[in-house]
């Protein structure tokens, strides 16, 4: 088991460069399968969650091999159109793999991902979305069997809810089905609107990417993807909260501002002093204490729930209280207990997560549940006297790339450890 060791009380200063976006290179990997040929991506973050993808993609018939930060994806003319439970378990973005698998194959047999720490995280607007294209599902011994004997044919899909996976996996059928698909209430990720640049490159016709509308006029085949992800925002927002947590004076790079604005505001709101360029956003940590912020977690462009424990590790130490509600997930709030150990004052009723600000942390072993809930403990040990151990670091691997080395770099205490369990 990997553990991290941090050692509170020092600021951070310096730089720190992030890179392509987890939740948008998952996704240009699984639209690869969508043509054969010879795919490259560039600004591919070294994270678990790649590799994992990479052996998705390798199960169905791929092969992917990595070059510094470029990953070059060959896919073969017959693919095996099945995702098995041992990955799907791994990471729940491999059921992304059905959308191209029906477009491709007409067929696709994907294991059902169950539950995870977030709640149950269902995927039925990913089926209902393809069964109006034309797939039919069957769910036997926990595997969906879907097809698409017809082939997949445009039509107007109205998600109920914003959903990313659904918005993408819909997506996915549409841009080789025959004729035109409306999606309504579409997500308007900026991964999503990367995702359609990507796809765009291959060939498809997509219009209004990035909105809640998005046409999308079936083609007949696509060619090979040539693309830079774009950049992680959920990295650069973790670091910046890192900065307001310690104190001290980080600028992120490579970033898009742009894509980070609600939360920009209201680290602004907590009394840190922003400013932001092109490619870049600065930003020097509050005085002694935060001030309490409020805010509710939406679909973009509102506050990401992926930057949600991050941001109440930091209102842990604010000089009142703050209310926060999860309006994503329905039990997004394993890390509240992990942080009271740290002598966090955090109480949860219902949705909401009621904070009430205490002066000071003193470090404590604690479990890094999830991707985001393990960086947030890291940030906020950056603050905690003494040791703050964060056990069950692999997480926090799945989606950051270098992230003791970083924090290290800009001037924290911090090790990573191997410990027999
Ligand atoms: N939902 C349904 N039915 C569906 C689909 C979603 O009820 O058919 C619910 C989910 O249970 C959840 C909410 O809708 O409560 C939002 O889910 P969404 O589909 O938007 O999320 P996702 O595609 O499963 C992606 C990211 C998550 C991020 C969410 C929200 C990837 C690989 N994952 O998940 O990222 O939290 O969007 O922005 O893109 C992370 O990076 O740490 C992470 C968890």
């Amino acid at each position: 088991m990997e553990q991290i060791v941090v050692t509170g009380g020092r600021a951070l200063n310096g730089s720190v460069a992030v890179c392509g976006a987890k939740n948008a290179v998952l996704k240009h990997l699984v639209a690869m399968l969508l043509a054969p040929g010879v795919h490259r991506i560039d600004n591919v973050p070294g994270i678990a969650d790649v590799e994992i993808m990479c052996r998705v993609l390798e199960y169905i018939g791929a092969e992917c091999h990595r070059d510094g930060t470029s990953l070059r994806v060959e896919v073969p003319g017959e693919l095996r159109p099945e995702a098995p439970i041992e990955l799907v378990r791994k990471m729940r973005a491999s059921i992304l793999v059905l959308g191209t698998l029906l477009a491709r194959c007409g067929e696709a047999r994907v294991a059902l991902p169950g539950g995870d720490d977030f709640g149950s995280r269902p995927i039925d607007m990913h089926l209902d979305g393809l069964e109006a294209l034309g797939a039919h599902f069957e769910l036997r011994h926990g595997v969906l069997h879907a097809s698409a004997p017809g082939g997949l044919r445009g039509t107007e899909v109205s998600l109920e809810f914003p959903s990313v996976g659904a918005t993408e996996n819909v997506l996915f059928g549409a841009v080789m089905a025959s004729g035109r698909t409306v999606i309504s209430n579409a997500a308007r990720e900026p991964e999503i609107a990367d995702l359609a640049a990507a796809l765009g490159g291959m060939g498809a016709h997509i219009q209004g990417a990035g909105t809640s509308t998005m046409e999308i006029e079936g083609v007949g085949e696509l060619g090979p993807m040539q693309h830079r992800v774009v950049p992680d925002r959920l990295e650069a927002g973790t670091y910046l909260v890192g900065a307001a947590l310690a104190g001290g004076d980080v600028t992120v790079t490579g970033c898009v501002p742009a894509h980070l604005r609600m939360e920009l505001r209201k680290l602004g709101e907590a009394g840190c002093e922003i400013e932001t360029g092109d490619d870049w956003v600065r930003l020097v940590g509050p005085g002694e204490r935060p001030n309490p912020v409020d805010f509710a977690t939406l679909p973009y462009p509102g506050f990401h729930t992926d930057m949600h424990p991050q941001m109440v590790a930091l209102l842990s130490l604010a000089s009142g209280t703050s209310v926060i509600t999860e309006n994503i997930y329905e039990a997004r709030f394993r890390y509240v207990g992990e942080l009271n150990r740290l002598g966090a004052d955090v109480i949860t009723e219902g949705q909401h997560v009621i904070i009430r600000g205490v002066e000071r942390l003193s470090g404590c072993p604690v479990d890094a549940c999830d991707i985001r809930a393990g960086a947030a403990l890291v940030l906020a040990g950056l603050r905690a006297d003494g040791y703050t151990i964060v056990a069950n670091a692999g997480h926090i691997d799945r989606g950051y790339q270098n992230f003791v080395p970083n924090l290290a770099a800009l001037g924290a205490d911090v090790r990573r450890e191997s410990v027999s369990d």
